[in-house]
Parts: C-alpha cells; structure tokens; sequence
C-alpha cells in the first residue's frame, strides 16, 4: 500500500497546508514566531502567548527586537546564514531562542523563530522529586502533632475535638462537656457571647505557651457556635517550624535550578565520534575516570569538545543524578565570579538580591562542576577556589555557616596551563590539584581520520533537528575537508555544514558549495608551499632519524657518547629517541 504523505492530506493546495501548518503550531508546547527578513512578526502560535505573557494581537506586525529586547537576538537577526539558538532571560524566564532562517532559491525569505521555555523542558523525573518534596512539606504541616482544633456550640459545649495529639484528651470523653471545663484558659465561651474573633493570642495550657485563633460562627446576624484552634507546644516550637519551612523553601529553589542546570549535561560517551586511535583511548581514560570521583582536567583547543567530554563523564559517574554545574570564567565578571560560586546571603552586599542568592557550587553539591575556561580565572578567585577545593567547605558572601562540599570538579582550557604557570598567571598548587587524570584532546586537523564519520553524522543529526532530508556529502568535498586546517575544530566543521544544508538546493554537496576559504585552502595545499613545506619536514625527520641510528650504532647505544656525536645536549637526544619511539634495545 502506497504510504500516505502529508501533501496527500492537503490535496497539494497550499491553502490546506498553511491550515495544516497551523494546527500543527497551534498544538506545540513552544512558541513558534514567523518573521520578515526585517525581523517584522507574520504570524505567532498561542503558546507564545503564555511564554512571553503578550497577547497575540499585541505581538503582530510588531518587530521581534521590541518585544523580546535582547542584545544576542538582535545580532543573531541581521541575515542570519542557518539555524542558530541563545538562551535568554524574559520576564525572570529562562528562554531557549531558536531562530531557523527559510531560504528559497538562495534567496533569504522568512525566519521560524522557536521560543522554548525551560518550564517545558524539565525533566519529568526532577519534576517528580520536586512534587514530592512540596508533598512532604504539606504532610509535614498538616501532620505537626501539635496542632489541635475544638468547636462549641452556642453553649459553649464541645462539639468536635481534636486535642488527643496534644494533650492526651480523647473526644469522646469531652463531647458535650463546656469547654472551660476541658482546655485550660480557654475564651471561646466568652467569643460565642461577644460574637468577636481573636487571632493568634497567647493561651497557657498545661504550663505550655500556645498560640490560639476563635472564630465565631455566625449565620443570619445570630451566632451559633465557635471555632477554636491552638497551634505548636510554645512559641520557640512556631519559630523552628518557620525555619525548617525556609529551608525547605530554599530547598525547592535549589532543585529548580538544578533542573535547569540539569539540561547542560545533555551528552554522553556514545555521541563523542571518532574513528581515531588517540580519541578512542582517551575515551577509555574518560570513562575510566567517571567511576572514580577525582579531578579531570581537559585540555584542547577550541571546538574540539571538551564540553562533551566534561558532559559525558558527569553522565557516565554515579553522581549523574546530582546537577551538572558549568561556570563559565572567561564570561562572568571578575567582580561577580566570587558570588556566583560561593553565593550570598541576605542583604550580603549593596545590590544583592534580597532574598539572596544560592552559588553554583552549592546548587553542584552531590554532583559535578566544570570550570570552563579555567586559565582566565583571576588570581585572587585561583587562591579562594584551591582553599575551597583543599577544605571541602566553604561559605556564602555574608554568611556564618560552613557547609560542606562533595563535588567533581572538571576545568578544562584551550591555552596551555603549563605556561601560564610559568608566566605566573596560574597557580601553580592549583594547576596540580586540577592536573589529577588529563585528557588532552587533539585538534580536527590531527585526526583526519574523523572528518569523514563526523561529517556524517553531524549531517544525520542537523537535518533531524531542522526536519530535513539529509544532503549527500560528495567523497570530494570529504578531500577538500581534509585538506582545510580547521581552526574552529569540530564545532566549525559542524557549522559549515549547516550552513550547506541550509543554503545548498542540491541533493549533494560539492566542493564548489563550500565557503571560498575552505575552498582556497585546497587550491594552496595542492599547487603552493602546503605539501611542499610537509615534505621538506619529512625529509629532515627522516635525515635525523637515520643521523641518530647511527650515532647510537656506532657507540654501542651509550646516549651520552652519542649526543656528543651529534652536538646536542644528552636530554635533547632522549626527547628526540622518545619522539621518534626508537627501541634503543633492538638498534
Ligand atoms: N567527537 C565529537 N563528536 C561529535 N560532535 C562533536 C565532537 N566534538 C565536538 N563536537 C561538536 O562540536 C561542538 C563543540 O564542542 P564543545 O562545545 O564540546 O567544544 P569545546 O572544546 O568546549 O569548545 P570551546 O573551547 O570553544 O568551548 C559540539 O557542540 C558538538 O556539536
Ligand atoms: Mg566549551
């Protein structure tokens, strides 16, 4: 049987496929925008509605950048050349903006603009322990024994009594009894006679402090009864109520935001793709350190994935139930750095939150932080980080309380620690602590083997993202890749590709749809000094190699006879057999 195509269902009018379109917008959780190349609104759905709390007819024809005022939408907006996302803050929301430019003919014709709150995007079972925790907070209140409720009748006889809990009285021993002979100090048969309510007084019952509020109850101007109720053994036991449901309450916030946090750690080892033997191993090492809970540092250039490797180990270890924690050092404020790791308490400094502020390695405790970027992280932050991380304790700005820390931490650089150390902008007792398992990931241009699987499967993923039909990659265009030197690493291979699926009309991908760079590249390797330059290297190996079997034969392998030989210092000599991996053994 002939399956059925959506074209089908719309009897290939157009004017069936926008309704169905529509429908289909109107029945996402996301908020899906259509724009003009101008930015100007063509259409919403209703969900927008609700995540930018504007009604639709506000919203048409209105430019994107005077509603959701952000300074990255902005830029992203200007000809944007394929699909790009930012997160955002709206309204105190955390937003998730996707924007998928359409283009036809390689002409630019309207952008899809996604909103996604990070509401929506929870993970159900976060969800769950949250709901649970609001639960027992419920159960924790309505079940404090020492909570108790009486009423009267217009007598003054008790009616109904809860008082067992609290002071051992059963109500079937009370029922129709007054109720100044039950409770001590008891005023509801004085409330029943003034008709007036007391609220929250101070009522002494069996030697203990009570807090009680009686209401009458009145009908048609008459009063026909009254309600009593005492709450907690003494006033001290309502101000420990009061705080155990603060720290509930901060409790809660800390879970919301680790949700949050949470959607970070989104990859794990079997998404890492490579071919090469180098990477493969340095999967190995990563899983192996994942068991384990010590300290990670990666280092690799940028766009090479030390975030997916920092994500995967938090995955693999058995704190992936706890948040994942990125603190990016290069992108937070030197003057902010210290409150956003440590957090702050209430009215710590001017321009604090009130309510103060919970620090991301609070909101990280069970589970894993990555200190990305960590050769920009100021000095004086260096010195507190390492006390911190010796202590296993810290405080928040403005704060009495020590609390201890069980975190991973990963960090992870694109610039060479080691230097930095030497040029004295990184502690060296911090650069050890850190230097505990390295992982040191090897730039695209060194792992050619890669380019072709990884342009695959970043083609399979991309068009399922966007909802496309993949392009073929012709084998030619996998030569030029391997030719070009990648200074963005995988992360730039992944956006030429998107760009070529986008912009491309053709079902494959030849050399000549590649940007002119990529494609200049080639050229120059082929006819100019690229291979030429490779080859005089090779040479001069070869040359030294041979130089150095020599030497090393014709001393009968002492090194230091040899490296007189040759001229070079007897350590320049080992770095040179260890590079080379001569078995001085066999020669
Ligand atoms: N081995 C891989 N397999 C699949 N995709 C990868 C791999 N490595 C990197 N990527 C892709 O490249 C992008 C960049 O990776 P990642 O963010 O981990 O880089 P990074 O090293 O942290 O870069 P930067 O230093 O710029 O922060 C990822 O979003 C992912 O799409
Ligand atoms: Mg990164």
């Amino acid at each position: 049987m002939k399956n059925l195509r959506l074209l089908d269902i719309c009897n290939n009018e157009e004017k069936d496929l926008s309704k169905l379109m529509e429908i289909i917008a109107e029945s996402v959780f996301d908020g899906i925008l259509i724009t003009d190349i101008k930015g100007s609104i063509i259409y919403t759905n209703s969900s927008c509605e609700t995540i930018l709390e504007i009604q639709k007819k506000e919203i048409k024809n209105k430019k994107v950048v005077t509603i959701i005022d952000d300074k990255s939408i902005k830029e992203l907006l200007i000809k944007p050349k394929f699909t790009v996302e930012r997160s955002i803050v709206f309204k105190d929301k955390d937003i998730t903006v996707r924007i998928v430019p359409f283009y036809k003919n390689n002409k630019h014709i309207f952008n899809i603009i996604i909103l996604r709150s990070i509401f929506y995007e929870t993970d159900p079972q976060h969800e769950l322990r949250k709901l649970e925790q609001s639960l027992d907070i419920m159960k924790d209140i309505l079940d404090y024994e020492y909570q108790g409720m009486a009423l009267v009748d217009a007598e003054g006889k008790i009616i109904k009594f809860n008082y067992e809990k609290l002071f051992g009285i059963k109500e079937e021993d009370v029922i129709g009894k007054p109720v100044e002979e039950v409770i001590d100090n008891t005023r509801l048969h004085v409330v029943i006679k003034t008709g007036k309510k007391e609220i929250n007084d101070i009522q002494n019952i069996q030697g203990k402090d009570m807090i009680a509020s009686r209401i009458p109850i009145i009908k048609d101007g008459k009063v026909l009864g009254a309600m009593g109720s005492v709450l907690f053994k003494d006033v001290r036991e309502l101000k420990s109520l009061a705080q155990r449901i603060e720290t509930y309450k901060k409790n809660v916030k800390k879970y919301k935001s680790e949700i949050k946090m949470m959607h970070a750690a989104n990859y794990s080892f079997d998404q890492i793709i490579t071919e090469n033997k180098r990477m493969k191993h340095l999967k190995e090492m990563a899983k192996r350190a994942a068991e384990s809970s010590s300290t990670v540092l990666i280092q690799g250039e940028s766009g090479t994935g030390k975030e997916y490797f920092a994500h995967s180990i938090h995955r693999a270890s058995l704190r992936s139930h706890g948040a994942f924690v990125r603190i990016n050092c290069a992108a937070i404020p030197r003057e902010l750095l210290e409150a956003e790791l440590f957090g702050y308490e209430e009215g710590a400094f001017t321009g604090a939150r009130k309510e103060g502020k919970l620090g991301k390695l609070e909101i990280a405790n069970g589970g894993t932080v990555l200190f990305d970027e960590i050769g920009t992280m100021p000095l004086e932050m260096q010195a507190k980080l390492l006390r911190v991380l010796e202590e296993r304790e810290f405080e928040r700005i403005g704060g009495t309380q020590r609390i201890s820390l069980d975190i991973r931490v990963i960090a992870s650089t694109n610039e060479e620690l080691e230097e930095a150390v030497v040029k004295g902008k990184f502690r060296q007792d911090l650069y050890y602590r850190l230097n505990v398992i390295r992982i040191n990931i090897p730039p695209l241009r060194e792992r050619l083997e890669d380019i072709l699987s990884l342009s695959k499967h970043t083609m399979e993923d991309l068009a399922n993202r966007l909802g496309i039909k993949a392009k073929i990659i012709e084998p030619e265009t996998i030569e030029v890749f391997k030719k070009y030197d990648w200074p963005g690493n995988v992360r730039e291979l992944r956006n030429v590709i998107e760009s070529a699926l986008n912009l491309v009309n053709e079902k494959t991908i030849y050399p000549r749809h590649l940007p002119d760079y990529i494609q200049q590249k080639t050229k120059e390797g082929i006819y100019n000094s690229g291979d030429n330059s490779l080859l005089l290297k090779e040479i001069v190996a070869k040359a030294e190699l041979k130089a150095i079997k020599e030497a090393l034969n014709n001393t009968k392998g002492n090194r230091t006879e040899a490296a007189k030989k040759l001229g070079i210092h007897r350590t320049a000599l080992y770095k040179k057999i260890e590079s080379y991996g001569l078995d001085i053994t066999k020669l």
